[in-house]
């Protein structure tokens, strides 16, 4: 009877222990993008990798407490007066056979462990090569990253593209990346579709990915970076493939013609501060140590993905940058309600 309450309190236990982990389904998007939902063949690799080491870590947990918990109550001290020398239970200090049991137990565990993360890293390094796999014709899409502080630049070389703080892929299609840094070391991070890459200046890391599913994937800079670090993120948009194709057709049109206020902020874009830090084709600015604004109309998000692109957030951006994200590159360039106001029918233009 009493062997039975102890097993039953030992599973209530460990459910209580297990359960602590579950949550509900989660249906709020605007919680942090999860490694467990993946959405990429090797983000599938890691999240399970994630599961099979919890499992084996939630084993060798329930054993030891399990064993640890039946010596705490079945060998308790019951009285009040100390035991005596002789009632002290057999003395097992250099037991050949527990000592041997308990080295080699953990040294098995840890090296299945090895096996599998050795698995999975080969699977999630290795670029599938196309002739090989036969699971697609097409080409790779060839992305280069730049991290600046504190923002990402995105350029398609073959495709002629410069994009910030997002940017597209086709679905099904293998996207390799290689990461860089202009100045600080950041790391690139979209939790869904793979694993984080450093950035590093002087160097180039490489990382590829193939997108199941079409849709916003978030990502984010993984490495403290500078005051701004938190405000370094980004969104990978995964397109069918003819959407694909119309946003890199539109992406490789040059700026349009400008009329009324939007000319006049084009104007002031020219004449001003604005072209020495940025691009816009087809005009010329040229400026390298901001983002390409070429099609800035396009994109969804601001500074670093830090505001939604709105006509009120990028005249409060123009207004006083540095009010709104202390620290980052771009200086208060002092402009007038009027300026600011030509300069945003300009901004909205370049889609
Ligand atoms: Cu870039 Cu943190």
């Amino acid at each position: 009877m009493k062997r039975i309450r102890f097993l039953s309190l030992l599973a209530f236990v460990w459910i209580l222990v297990f359960s602590a982990g579950c949550a509900a389904g989660r249906e709020d998007m605007s919680m942090p993008p999860s490694t467990m939902e993946p959405a990429s063949p090797s983000g599938i690799v890691m999240s399970d990798l994630m599961i099979q080491s919890f499992i084996i870590a939630g084993v060798v947990f329930v054993i030891v407490e399990s064993l640890l918990l039946v010596a705490v109550f079945r060998h308790r001290h019951r009285g009040v007066e100390p035991l005596k020398a002789s009632e002290l239970p057999p003395q097992t200090e250099g037991h050949n056979l527990l000592e041997s049991a308990w080295t080699i137990a953990p040294a098995i565990v840890l090296a299945i462990v090895f096996y599998l993360s050795i698995i999975a890293y080969q699977a999630v390094e290795d670029v599938p090569l196309f002739a090989n796999t036969g699971q697609s014709q097409d080409e790779p899409v060839n992305i280069r990253v730049v991290g600046y502080q504190f923002w990402w630049e995105f350029e398609y070389p073959e495709l002629g593209i410069s994009t910030a703080n997002e940017y597209h892929v086709p679905v099904n299609t293998i996207v390799t990346l290689s990461i860089e840094s202009r100045d600080v070391i950041h790391s690139y991070w979209v939790p869904r579709l793979g694993r984080k890459v450093d950035g590093i200046p002087g160097h180039v890391n490489h990382t590829w990915f193939k997108a199941l599913e079409p849709g916003e994937y978030v990502g984010e800079c993984a490495e403290l970076c500078g005051e701004q670090h938190a405000h370094m993120r980004f969104k990978v948009i995964v397109d069918s493939p003819e959407d694909f194709q119309k946003w890199v057709a539109a992406q490789q049109a040059p700026a349009p013609e400008m009329t009324g206020a939007a000319a006049a902020g084009e104007e002031i874009f020219l004449q001003g501060a604005c072209r020495a830090c940025h691009t816009i084709n087809g005009t010329e600015a040229n400026g390298r140590a901001g983002p390409d604004l070429t099609h800035i109309g396009s994109r969804s998000t601001i500074a670093g993905g830090m505001m939604d692109n709105t006509a009120e957030n990028m005249a409060k951006w123009l207004s006083d940058p540095q009010r709104i994200k202390p620290g980052n590159k771009m200086p208060n360039l002092g402009l007038t309600d009027d300026q600011i106001n030509s300069l945003v029918k300009f901004m909205q233009n370049l889609k």
